[in-house]
């Protein structure tokens, strides 16, 4: 950003990050897949451009490929090329950033390929000065996070590793799905636990890296006037929408297993219902904002299994058309069972059982090509008390609806009834907006870009801690086990819809229904 912008906007001070990072080895094991590719090299690239990263930070690539350093270096200009925010590349901040970045081939699974890095590390910190202070980032296929934790502890690369910011340190980051259910979600730590301790574990839900998702914090606790009216006394009920448009993009192996309850409900969206729904922290450290989350996933009774028919609908995407062009159903995708059982889509009503939630539903839902690609919370109020205005006028009023845009159009809008001018009494209703894009005037960092600032940092307030991670699985295990349990069958629904009718029914049983977004 030039700094003539900077003077001429005074929304936009505080942009450039003003935090910087001790030297350091940024490990990046699968460094030749797509997560590297697309999200990780850019993201590295736009923080070197924003200036946070010393100039003796290192990045060690390590994949099965067999690539020279140069190759490595010729892949991330791809990378940088075809995904930085920050477009066409900047030849001086390349030529720096580009020598810090090397390449070590291994299997993941191989204790001489960890010695390899082992000696490769050493010498790294005495010709670039990173002072023994590692971070390991794990971006391969998650069958390989246990194997790579151990490994890491076993073969003494992680061996120097204090958690906090004394030289040399050592941290983790562990990228998503972090188990499979409660059992592989414990297991998988049990590993990791042997060379990290937790305050060295940073697990990633790229949710919390959105600038949208942390204002949600800024929004409830940065002002005054939302406080008093967020609890049950004044709000009707919450709505949460994660909904793309795409299908699973190739990933069947991996969808397979998940569903849309695993890969969406399980952590985006359990973090957009704590950030939505937590008690004030009392500092914004790491250990405050996470025990507040921790409290209100303690305060989600598990669904029964008489519940299960009634609050969950799960579904899946036939075979149609989007914007014109014929779509595969999700039994057609290339690599799916033509007779697979996995959820696409889900909704459900959880209910929060502590002072301020009590009575308040929460509705969320979630799903593979629907209508468009929108996440939005939506908090609705309770109608006013008493209706002044009868006949018409009366009916043409709605409640009223915050509503935090995640995502795309990024902002905040209430919705109020307001008088339509002329000699009659009319209400209609109206938007405050606020939008990200023309306040600020520039785009917001990626969440890649946060998160990998953070882990740097160590600062693990935007990471799942692991009693988080352990809670959400146990509050997924149950609606999973019961489906199994009861049978509960799925609901198809066609591309471009917003789900199954069943997930109408859901929310219109209660006399609501969902927002049309
Ligand atoms: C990922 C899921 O975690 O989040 C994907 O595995 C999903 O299935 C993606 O598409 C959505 O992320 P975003 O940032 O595009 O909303």
């Amino acid at each position: 950003m030039d700094s003539v912008a900077l003077a001429t906007n005074p929304l936009r001070e505080g942009l450039r990050s003003t935090r910087t990072v001790q030297p350091c080895i940024l490990v990046i094991f699968g460094a030749t897949g797509d997560l590297t590719h697309r999200k990780l090299l850019p993201a590295l690239y736009n923080l070197a451009i924003e200036q946070p990263l010393p100039p003796q930070f290192t990045v060690v690539g390590v994949a099965r490929r067999p690539f020279t350093d140069e190759q490595f270096r010729q892949q991330a200009l791809d990378s940088v090329n075809t995904f930085s925010r920050r477009r066409p590349v900047n030849p001086s901040v390349w030529e720096t950033f580009s020598k810090g970045l090397f390449y070590c081939q291994s299997q993941f699974d191989d204790p001489a390929g960890y010695e390899r890095l082992d000696h490769l590390l050493d010498r790294l910190d005495q010709e670039r000065g990173t002072q023994g202070n590692r971070i390991f980032y794990l971006a391969t296929p998650p069958s390989f996070y246990g194997d790579i934790g151990a490994l890491l502890s076993s073969s003494g690369v992680a061996k120097r590793g204090a958690a906090s910011g004394v030289s040399p340190w050592a941290r983790i980051v562990v990228e998503k799905p972090f188990g499979h259910d409660l059992a592989s979600a414990r297991a998988l730590n049990e590993r990791l636990n042997k060379g990290f301790s937790e305050r060295q574990i940073f697990r990633i839900d790229h949710y919390l890296g959105k600038e949208t998702v942390q204002n949600i914090m800024v929004m409830r606790f940065g002002n005054g006037i939302f406080e008093p009216i967020w609890n049950r006394r004044y709000i009707d009920h919450v709505q949460i929408t994660v909904a793309e448009s795409i299908g699973i993009e190739g990933r069947a192996d991996y969808y397979e297993q998940a569903g849309a309850i695993r890969d969406m409900v399980q952590n985006h969206m359990m973090q957009l219902l704590t950030l939505t729904a937590m008690e004030p922290p009392v500092t914004f450290g790491a250990d405050s904002v996470r025990d507040e989350k921790v409290k209100v996933l303690r305060a989600i009774p598990p669904l029964m299994e008489a519940e299960i028919s009634t609050d969950t609908v799960r579904g899946q995407y036939g075979p149609g058309l989007v914007a014109g062009e014929p779509v595969p159903g999700y039994c057609e995708e290339p690599g799916v069972n033509s007779h697979s059982q996995t959820g696409t889509f889900v909704a459900a009503k959880l209910l929060i059982e502590n002072w301020r939630w009590a009575g308040v539903p929460f509705y969320l839902r979630t799903g593979k090509r629907l209508a468009k690609r929108v996440t939005e919370i939506a908090i609705q109020f309770k109608r006013p008390p008493y209706l002044l205005f009868q006949g018409a006028a009366a009916q043409q009023m709605q409640p009223n609806v915050l509503s935090m845009r995640i995502q795309p159009n990024e902002g905040i809008s209430l919705q109020v009834s307001a008088k339509v001018p002329g000699q009659e009494m009319k209400l209609r209703t109206v938007n405050m907006d606020f939008l990200y894009g023309s306040s600020f005037g520039v785009e917001p960092p990626e969440a890649y870009e946060r998160l990998l600032l953070d882990a740097m940092l160590g600062d693990s307030t935007l990471f799942t801690r692991i009693d988080e991670t352990e809670l959400a699985w146990t509050l997924v295990d149950t609606i999973v086990r019961d489906w199994q349990v009861t049978g509960t069958p799925l609901s198809r629904y066609e591309p471009g819809a917003w789900g199954p009718k069943e997930a109408d029914t859901l929310i219109e049983r209660d006399g609501r229904s969902w927002r049309r977004l």
